[in-house]
């Protein structure tokens, strides 16, 4: 994983979030349960998770289109959780643009400079300042429709910026765009963060965008926050299954927790570093990049023993799938930089293995 400065350029002071237990209730069903998260000014926050988890419910409370049924909304340590949206001053860019087809992109970018009733003059000069920081300004007198998704994004983007809120919140806006020019806005959104220090709220389903863009990553399901941590701690110490599994691939193995032992499926003892002190069932967690495979190994070697059944050229990888004595599946990913000094073949006898530092036993 890239890993990459986070610092902004100008720390700015203002634009703290703060949820309080909040939660959402649609009859019945509850939509966003307890959800509780302090956001730093400046900071570039994810909501990652599934469809459906709560993550556009959560966002849209901060942006004042949602009420919660309890908990409170703070920005800056005011409290703000029955305001209208146009009286939280908070940039908002939704996954479909929402851009007013009857007006230009020059239009559309000064709305929300009429609106605050803003001089002419000084409406020009930062309508124009805008769309120079997302790389428009040629095309200041187009209209939505004869821009790509890319540009009407881009536009979005100046729109919520123009009226210099702390905080920009962003739900899924790369949602209806192509892999490449999604990665490509990606790294916009991010320089563009840097260079404007804003608070900035990203709510995605992709676990790559979390990973590659965020001070932190909030993870939710069924309406929860799993997990909040750098992006580096999410991926290497999982605090649950669900996060485990979400995040990237893992290999989850059924272990038994004995007065200190780990005990794989076929009562051999295991290594993980991050193991919980109780007793009972739990899985070890290790990453495909983290499980070693070892040919022709001797009888004692430790290890969880089994057979290639596959394997699978993808470029800068090999995946190898092993299938254990006791049926499991594993999965163990090898970069093809450096081979190793035997390469295992379909049907071969091998032990799969990893350092203790790349496991982790869940229990839940
Ligand atoms: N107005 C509503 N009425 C009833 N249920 C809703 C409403 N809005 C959202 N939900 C439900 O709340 C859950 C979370 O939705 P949402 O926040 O949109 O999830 P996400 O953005 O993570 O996909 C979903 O199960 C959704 O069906
Ligand atoms: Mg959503």
């Amino acid at each position: 994983m890239l890993m990459r400065a986070r610092s902004s350029a100008i720390a700015p002071e203002i634009g703290s979030i703060a949820l309080q237990n909040i939660q959402k209730r649609y009859g019945a069903f509850t939509a966003v349960d307890q959800v509780s998260l302090s956001v730093a000014p400046g900071e570039f926050i994810s909501l990652l998770g599934p469809s459906g988890s709560g993550k556009t419910t959560t966002l849209m409370m901060i942006a004042g289109f949602e009420f919660p049924t309890s908990g409170e909304v703070l920005v800056d340590g005011r409290d703000i959780t029955h305001l209208p949206p146009h009286r939280r001053e908070l940039g908002v860019i939704f996954q479909n643009y929402a851009l007013f087809p009857h007006m230009t992109v020059a239009e559309n970018v000064a709305y929300p400079l009429r609106m605050r009733r803003v001089g002419k003059a000084e409406l020009e000069t930062r309508v124009r300042r805008v769309l120079d920081q997302v790389h428009l300004g040629n095309l200041a007198s187009r209209y939505p429709h004869q821009m790509s998704g890319g540009q009407q994004q881009r536009v979005a983007i100046a729109r919520a910026l123009v009226f210099d809120p702390p905080v920009l919140l962003l739900d899924e806006p790369l949602g209806a765009l192509d892999r490449k020019l999604r990665e490509h806005l990606r790294n916009e959104i991010k320089t563009l963060h840097t260079e404007v220090a804003k608070t900035m709220i990203y709510v995605t389903h992709d676990q790559d965008e979390a990973l590659a863009m965020s001070d932190r990553v909030a993870v939710m399901h069924e309406g929860q926050i799993r997990q909040v941590s750098a992006p580096q701690d999410i991926y290497r110490r999982p605090a649950d299954l669900f996060v485990a599994s979400f995040v990237g691939e893992v290999n989850l193995i059924p272990v038994k927790l004995s007065s200190g032992d780990i005990l794989g499926p076929e009562g051999q003892s295991l290594l993980a570093a991050h193991c919980p002190t109780t007793d009972g069932d739990a899985t070890l967690c290790v990453r495909p990049e983290n499980l070693h495979l070892e040919v022709a190994a001797r009888e004692t070697s430790s290890g969880i023993k089994g057979h290639v059944t596959g394997s699978t050229f993808v470029g800068d990888a090999t995946i190898f799938e092993l299938r254990t004595e006791s049926g499991l599946q594993l999965t163990s990913k090898i970069l093809n930089v450096t081979q190793p000094k035997t390469i295992p073949a379909v049907g071969d006898a091998c032990v799969a293995k990893w350092q203790p530092q790349d496991a982790t036993v869940l229990t839940k």
